[in-house]
């Protein structure tokens, strides 16, 4: 929560701390000068001196200090690293056979289960190759879905690029390839459709180099893999891809800290409210924690993996749905335990205020465009 040293308490008010102990012992709480105590207790030996204490600085303070722990950037003692899974996310343009793909690798079928066959939401799925695990996000390839296009290049540590053969290079691929660029992601062009008499790889390949990806085999540094998703055809060799660019990055996460991760889809439940599929990327995520993310806050009460069973914790590089937030999140946004229930009250409602304050701003900005289009 927040505290304030006595000494520094002394201060701000104008009076000496063996002052500030001796009311202290009056309300029965004993410390030195040296120690803190909660704010509100703060609140009432200041009005014992007739001053009125404004906790708001300490407040802002703390919530920055929390934040700034919780941001993707800042950076844990390197002796508390532990390697941890890659996050590969799944791009390309719209029915070139991303879930296909995806549901090879898992040996399962998420695509007939689909509305209409497309994919509404990332999903998130981890698999266990060898032993070693591997975490899936899926993207929709639907022109819409800009937005969490970008949001998958920002998560991941590797994209994979589906192109079908019989297609070719699109928008929505060429979309892909600049969102995994811009957050410099190791890019790994799966050639799909290779099944397809139709299919020619060197016209894939031509298309690719126009975008400035040239393939290993023509001498530059791309991997290319020829895939048939439908016939479960070069499979091993994309995960082996996977599994050798990963290696290479030496990824690594602290798991003994508060969890942070980012919400990957969120949804209101009629029996079970809000619930949130949140991909752990650093820390360890418990059953009980105290979680915050944007405006919404509340305890996990319930938590399960990708095959929807319980699970009591969740480390680096795994997808879990969350149960308990006190409203439904924006995918997108960062999600992180914070110690008490106090914090995550007021980081919550602080951010509840930004987000109404932007809402203002950007209402008040189309009116302004609107008052320009008249004139
Ligand atoms: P969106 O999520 O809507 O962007 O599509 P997607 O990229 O996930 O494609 P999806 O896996 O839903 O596949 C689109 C269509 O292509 C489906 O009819 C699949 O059966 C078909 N398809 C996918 N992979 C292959 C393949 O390797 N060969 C053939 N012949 N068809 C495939
Ligand atoms: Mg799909």
């Amino acid at each position: 929560g927040n505290n304030i040293i006595v000494k520094d308490l002394a201060d701000k008010i104008g009076v000496s701390p063996s002052q500030i102990i001796s009311k202290l012992i009056g309300l029965g709480v004993m410390v030195n000068q040296n120690q803190s105590i909660d704010s509100d207790m703060a609140v009432i030996v200041a009005e014992e001196f007739g001053v009125e204490l404004t906790i708001q600085e300490t407040v802002e303070e703390s919530v920055e200090s929390i934040e700034e722990k919780f941001s993707l950037d800042y950076e844990d003692d390197p002796k508390d690293l532990k390697a941890r899974a890659p996050i590969v996310t799944v791009m390309g343009h719209v029915d070139h056979g991303k879930t296909s793909l995806l549901d090879a690798i898992k040996e399962t079928s998420v695509t007939k289960s689909e509305a209409g066959g497309i994919t509404q939401h990332i999903g998130a799925y981890a698999v266990n190759i060898n032993n070693k695990k591997i975490c899936f996000l899926d993207t929709p390839g639907h022109e819409a879905f800009t937005s969490m296009r970008a949001r998958g290049a920002q998560i991941t540590d590797i994209a994979i690029l589906v192109v079908a053969a019989d297609d070719g290079v699109m928008p929505q691929t060429i979309e892909a390839i600049n969102h995994a660029k811009a957050a410099n992601v190791p890019i790994i062009v799966a050639i799909n459709k290779m099944d397809k008499p139709t299919a020619n790889v060197d016209r894939i390949k031509q298309e690719l180099v126009e975008n400035g990806l040239v393939p290993e085999d023509w001498g530059g540094e791309t991997i290319t893999v020829p895939v048939s998703a439908k016939n479960r055809e070069g499979i091993e060799d994309i995960l082996e891809m996977i599994l050798l660019v990963a290696e290479i990055q030496e990824l690594k996460a602290n798991p003994n800290r508060n969890a942070v991760g980012t919400i990957i889809e969120a949804q209101l439940d009629k029996g079970k409210g809000p619930l949130a599929t949140v991909l752990v990327q650093k820390g360890t995520l418990q059953v009980g924690d105290m979680v915050v993310s944007g405006s919404s806050f509340g305890r996990v009460r319930a938590m399960l993996d990708d095959k929807g069973k319980r699970v009591k914790k969740a480390g680096p590089s795994t997808p879990v749905v969350i149960l308990g937030l006190s409203e439904v999140p924006n995918a997108g946004e960062l999600l992180y335990a914070v110690d008490d229930e106090k914090t995550a009250r007021i980081i919550g409602e602080k951010n509840k205020e930004i987000i109404r304050a932007e809402q203002m701003r950007s209402d008040q900005k189309i009116s302004l465009d609107d008052l320009f289009e008249r004139i």
